[in-house]
């Protein structure tokens, strides 16, 4: 950190993720980018346009090196956020990296330790975490205004939206570590358990599976799931149900997003009080046999990426540990990994004794 207190950010991974992260940063006071870097000439362009970092590199070695670099954001395929990572942490830089933490369990308890060892931060990304529904539900749930959540219901599903990536690595299991589960389901996954106050796993029964090959370009090397289904119970009673897709046929009028086809995003948490859904935001209740909706006092959209940003920042300055911390990014690794050891078993996975 300079001694005016400026934090220098090294992005590494400039696909969009990598510019939301660069343009949250650039808003906040008090940062700089200090150096970007990826294998890719076209994107090093089009961020060095609009970010003018102080250098620009090929090989993330190198901008580790960068003395001026104080935390590193990386948006790199999955199969490197692990060696990145704990790259990054061994060279005395905080670091913030994209979802799924990493690509197994063993990963993120080695990145665990470094950051632990070395007194640095380590957040993974999480920004609908920071949306302003989100927040506003999440501070209800905690004042107790669900009462005791039994059940919970986490919806990821698209019509047509199976992603690529820069060589085609989200469709290889050996560079993403799954399909739909890992990429989408992390993020349905995390809604329900944020919310719920991140309750500890119990076990796990789950089923991934691939049933549209038929929409990609014949000869697409193609190993990982397009949809995935899960019952996930936790200590104090809890039942997560997960439905994650990345193609399917879908039943009703689900609003259509820019790339992926229709997108249902959903989260419902029934509470013995009161039920939460978060699209829209609002609070169901009975009163005698008729239903009463309160819609969620949300305040102004703020940007997520941002706000997650600050977050992060506020924690490099303070050493206090972000919202989206490593012992959290530990729990969700190992319920990702129990959903695809339950599938390949057919049987529930325990988490605990
Ligand atoms: N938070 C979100 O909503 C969100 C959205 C999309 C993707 N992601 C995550 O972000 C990550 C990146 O996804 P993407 O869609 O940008 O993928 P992508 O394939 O479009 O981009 C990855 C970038 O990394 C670069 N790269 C690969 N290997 C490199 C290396 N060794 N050194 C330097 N650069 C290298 C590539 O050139 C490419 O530009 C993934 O982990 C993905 O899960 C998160």
């Amino acid at each position: 950190m300079k001694t005016n207190g400026t934090v220098g950010f090294g992005f590494v991974g400039l696909g969009w993720p990598g510019m939301m992260h660069a343009r949250a940063a650039a808003a906040l006071p008090g940062t700089c980018a200090a150096a970007s870097c990826d294998l890719g000439a076209e994107r090093r362009a089009a961020f060095a346009a609009e970010f003018s970092p102080d250098h620009t590199y090929e090989e993330y070695d190198d901008l580790l090196a960068d003395p001026a670099v104080d935390a590193v954001v990386i948006s790199l395929p999955n199969f490197l956020h692990a060696s990145a990572t704990l790259a990054a942490l061994r060279a005395g830089k905080h670091v913030l990296c994209e979802k799924p933490p990493t690509m197994n369990v063993s990963e993120i308890e080695a990145v665990q330790r470094e950051a632990t060892e070395r007194g640095l931060i380590y957040a993974f990304s999480r920004q609908s975490r920071f949306c302003s529904k989100m927040l506003a539900a999440r501070k209800l749930v905690a004042e107790g205004a669900l009462g005791t959540v039994y059940f919970a219901r986490a919806e990821r599903v698209r019509s047509r939206g199976i992603p690529v990536g820069v060589g085609g690595w989200f469709l290889e299991k050996a560079k993403s570590g799954g399909g739909a589960m890992i990429d989408i389901g992390v993020h349905a996954l995390d809604a329900v358990w944020y919310l719920a106050g991140c309750p500890r796993p119990v076990a796990v029964s789950a089923q991934v599976t691939q049933h549209f090959r038929h929409t990609l370009p014949e000869g697409t090397k193609y190993d990982v799931e397009d949809g995935g289904y899960a019952t996930i119970r936790f200590e104090g009673g809890m039942v997560m149900h997960l439905e994650v897709s990345w193609a399917a046929n879908v039943t009703h009028a689900i609003p259509k997003s820019h790339w992926t086809g229709h997108e249902l995003e959903d989260t419902t948490l029934y509470g013995d009080r009161a039920t939460l859904r978060l699209n829209p935001p609002t609070l169901y209740t009975m009163d005698g046999m008729e239903r009463v909706e309160t819609p969620l006092a949300t305040g102004p959209e703020t940007n997520a990426f941002e706000t997650q940003m600050a977050n992060f920042l506020g924690a490099v300055r303070t050493g206090t540990p972000p919202v989206s911390n490593v012992g959290q990014a530990v729990s969700l690794m190992k319920m990702l990994m129990a959903i695809y050891e339950s599938s390949a078993a057919g049987q529930e996975i325990r988490l605990v004794g």
